[in-house]
């Protein structure tokens, strides 16, 4: 089947609904989302949207504490546009419904939370539940909204691209034209044409690359990947960002203790009490993430501990329950009464830094393809995201992409629909044998953790390299031989993004925020100052997830 829509938004993180409720003044809206759309990485967040909304803050400071965590590679004339956009985005969120903390109850003066790398306290929050306050507001206002249609377990598999369809982009400065996506519908089982004039790519980062996250179970990639095959430019994949402090506990799964109770006076501490911060960096336990990731890895490969503490019970028990209450409820639920004692912690893949390569507005190097929020790589993050800058990032870059599209109404409206190959399934059969999928998944998630996680040696990478080979072969296989499931697709996607991770951090021979390598560990401005920069039409890397039959 075939269907139309003027915009096209795949994932419904705060990126994804904060363009879609400006898209529908100028179009149709549709949105998918490939399982329930509260399924969000926005959804677990939990410390806030960092902008400058007092008057002991500047957007200087801002800028500086962006640039600084950064690494040297942010993009400057990104950074001050986002940051000078932080306070009107902040009020669109308000007017929205997002019912940020105040001070009091009766002032419009909002409570500001701190965390790693800010010099001013600037992070706007809703307790440790910001997320899910601004993705229920959001939700709430599109469920109200004329011209939006939601779809919920409709996952996109590829986008549709021109040059398969025979059409070519109407400026020589892209490589192709995006005309929308093919979208399977878990219900049915079907694959359909979903066409469109505007793609926007929101779906989220990659945490689910590695064996332990922070992040939900749909982090798997799926918007670089699919980018990346149609031949967009993806950058800076070398740049996991990971969360120092995820809850340490047998029956916890990705549980995050927010970087805010450090901003409140958590101190990290190792298993004999010591807190060892100060030993690594003056900023102590308000490092940037990366430093303090990198000093828990370091302490725990020192002692053998399988984990390091987060202690706030110096604190008065009334302030943490109040100001945490998910985090002290869930501690407690596993029998840590975090007003007490120490929270086990360990380091976990949070970020990606790195995504789909955009420019100011969202637009990628197809036409007609935006990409937006964790999906993208706009420039402010560079070689470490400073905390809190992502929802920042999401609905300033929805903006951006809604001013364009706004801007260039009457060309993309007035654009006609383009017929594009249906679906090919070839001779494709049922797979009756789902551990064919959940061993490679595994693998790949096991490999990563081990041998591309904090720090780095070029010994594993090419390592890892090896044996991530007859892997993606074995998928590529099946992805020819059998019917698409969701967790084929899902597969598809993290070997893919696997290996361009991998090969993103083998190229970058220096350490530099977020990638630290043992055989060059000093930051060598002279040959890295530069993002890295992958492509489909480079052949770096001969993908056998890329073969000219994919799905014939
Ligand atoms: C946190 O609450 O620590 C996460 C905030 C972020 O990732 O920016």
């Amino acid at each position: 089947m075939a269907y139309s829509t003027d915009f096209l938004i795949i994932g419904t993180g705060i990126s994804g609904l904060s363009f879609a409720l400006k898209a529908a003044k100028i179009g149709k809206v549709t949105i998918v989302t490939k399982k329930a759309k509260v399924d969000t990485a926005t959804n677990l967040a939990q410390g806030g949207i960092a902008a400058v909304l007092s008057e002991e803050d500047s957007f200087d400071l801002h800028i500086m504490d962006t640039l600084r965590s950064g690494a040297g590679l942010c993009k400057e004339e990104v950074v001050r546009m986002v940051v000078e956009n932080g306070p009107d985005r902040v009020q669109e969120l308000l007017d929205i419904g997002v019912h940020f903390k105040t001070r009091t109850h009766d002032t419009p003066l909002l409570d500001l939370g701190r965390e790693g790398g800010h010099s001013a306290r600037r992070i706007a929050h809703a307790l440790d539940l910001t997320g899910r306050e601004i993705e229920n507001a959001l939700l709430q206002k599109v469920a109200e909204t004329p011209n939006i249609r939601l779809l919920e377990n409709h996952l996109a598999v590829d986008l549709l691209i021109g040059s398969k369809a025979g059409v070519k982009p109407s400026e020589n400065r892209f490589d192709d034209l995006c005309l929308g996506a093919y979208v399977l519908d878990r219900e049915s089982g079907k694959i359909d044409n979903w066409r469109a004039k505007v793609t926007i790519l929101c779906s989220g980062g990659c945490g689910k690359v590695y064996l332990y996250t922070t992040n939900p179970d749909i982090a798997t990639g799926d918007g670089i990947a699919m980018a990346y095959r149609a031949g967009a430019r993806v950058a800076n994949l070398e740049f996991v960002q990971f969360h120092p402090t995820c809850l340490y506990h047998p029956k916890a799964k990705n549980f995050l203790i927010s970087e805010a109770v450090r901003g409140e006076g958590g101190r990290l501490i190792d298993e004999k009490g010591f807190h060892f911060m100060e030993k690594y960096d003056p900023g102590g336990d308000l490092a940037t993430r990366d430093t303090v990731a990198r000093a828990i890895d370091t302490e725990m490969k020192g002692s053998g501990d399988d984990c390091v503490y987060l202690d706030i019970s110096h604190k008065d028990a009334d302030f943490i329950k109040s100001r945490f209450p998910n985090i002290y409820q869930t501690c407690f639920s596993y029998g840590i009464d975090i007003t007490k004692e120490p929270i086990p912690v360990v380091p976990a893949a949070h970020y990606m830094c790195g995504g789909v390569l955009t420019d100011m507005w969202g637009r990628t190097n197809i036409e007609n393809l935006f990409a937006l929020g964790e999906t993208a790589c706009t420039g402010l993050h560079g070689g470490n995201r400073l905390a809190s800058n992502s929802l920042l990032e999401a609905v300033v870059f929805a903006h951006q992409a809604y001013l364009v599209c706004d801007q260039e109404k009457d060309i993309i409206l007035g654009t006609p629909f383009h017929d594009s190959p249906e679906w090919s399934t070839g001779k494709a059969r049922m797979i009756n044998e789902n551990v064919l999928i959940t061993h490679n998944w595994d693998q790949i998630r096991r490999l990563m953790w081990n041998y591309v996680g904090i720090v780095r040696s070029e010994k594993r990478l090419n390592l890892v390299k090896k044996r991530l080979a007859p892997i993606l072969k074995e998928i590529a296989q099946h992805f020819r031989d059998y019917f698409l499931t969701p967790d084929l697709v899902e597969l598809r996607n993290i070997a893919l993004v696997a290996e361009l991770i991998v090969q993103s951090s083998i190229h970058r021979k220096e350490s530099r925020g977020l990638h630290a390598i043992t055989e060059y560990p000093a930051q060598d401005d002279k040959n890295w100052l530069h993002d890295t920069i992958l492509s489909r039409s480079d052949k770096t890397i001969q993908s056998s997830l890329l073969g000219p039959d994919e799905h014939e």
